[in-house]
């Protein structure tokens, strides 16, 4: 059966916004229920390769409700959380506002498109991205983007999902999202075709090796795979050329 919020082409930013307006206010628990709590540990590994320190600057794409964009606040950055659905918006607005003001102040959520970023060339010195890549239209002009507004040496750090290399394993997990994630989706958010679009995505998605083959071509610098959980979730990191 097709996916009602995976279509290629034109539409599939719409797709995608509506998916995530239908889901936002359940979002965060969700994450939590289907991945044990897991994703939170993953984000931390985010925040620690992306090693911000006071005063750096840090654009996180595709912030959603704002996980990684906060941490990287807390820590004393000057942050922007991007991202194209209103709904995610405002709870990580919400979110912003119940951290101490000297770190809020530095952080601001903006409505914008990943794919056209609305900064100048060579901007953040962290450039992130939380199970954004495989959400975009065309992941390729959003590894671009990344790059382009990256200062020499800035980092790009890419969480996602990805696709185990051993067989049994890959079963289990695609299994899990195939069954497991559609049903939490049902239960909890009264959506489960929001939480079928993971595997279906995913499927189209080439993985954090092609990921980092594209970055390898595009000259960025110190390109690796991390793998988590067994290849079940990926981070790609990099750096702009100095
Ligand atoms: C799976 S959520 C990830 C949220 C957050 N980064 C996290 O890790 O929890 C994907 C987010 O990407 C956003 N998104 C998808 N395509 C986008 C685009 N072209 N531009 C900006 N945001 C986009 C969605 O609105 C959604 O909030």
């Amino acid at each position: 059966m097709s996916n009602i919020f995976y279509v290629s082409g034109k539409q599939r930013a719409e797709r995608v916004s509506d998916l995530f307006t239908a889901i936002a206010r359940r979002y965060d628990l969700l994450n939590d229920l289907q991945s044990f709590g897991l994703h939170r540990r993953w984000k931390h590994r985010v925040v620690e390769l992306a090693a911000v320190k006071p005063g750096d600057r840090a654009l996180d794409l595709c912030c959603g409700t704002g996980d990684l964009a906060l941490a990287f606040a807390r820590r004393g950055a000057e942050v922007i959380g991007l991202d194209f659905s209103g709904a995610m918006l405002e709870i990580a607005e919400k979110r912003r506002q119940k951290i101490p003001k000297t770190q809020h102040t530095n952080l601001k959520f903006i409505q914008g498109d990943a794919q056209q970023i609305p900064f100048p060339d060579h901007f953040f010195d962290i450039v992130t991205v939380g199970y954004g890549l495989r959400n975009l239209a065309n992941w390729e002009t959003g590894l671009a983007e990344m790059q382009r507004v990256a200062k020499p040496g800035g980092r790009l750090v890419i969480l996602d999902f990805g696709k185990p290399a051993n067989a049994i394993w890959r079963t289990v997990y695609f299994a899990h999202l195939k069954i497991a994630a559609p049903l939490l989706g049902s239960l909890f958010c009264g959506n489960s075709q929001a939480y079928a679009y993971i595997l279906e995505s995913l499927k189209h998605y080439p993985g954090p090796e092609a990921v980092a083959a594209r970055m390898r071509e595009r000259k960025l610098a110190n390109v690796r795979v991390i793998h988590l959980l067994g290849g079940a979730m990926a981070i790609n990191c990099g750096e702009q050329l100095s």
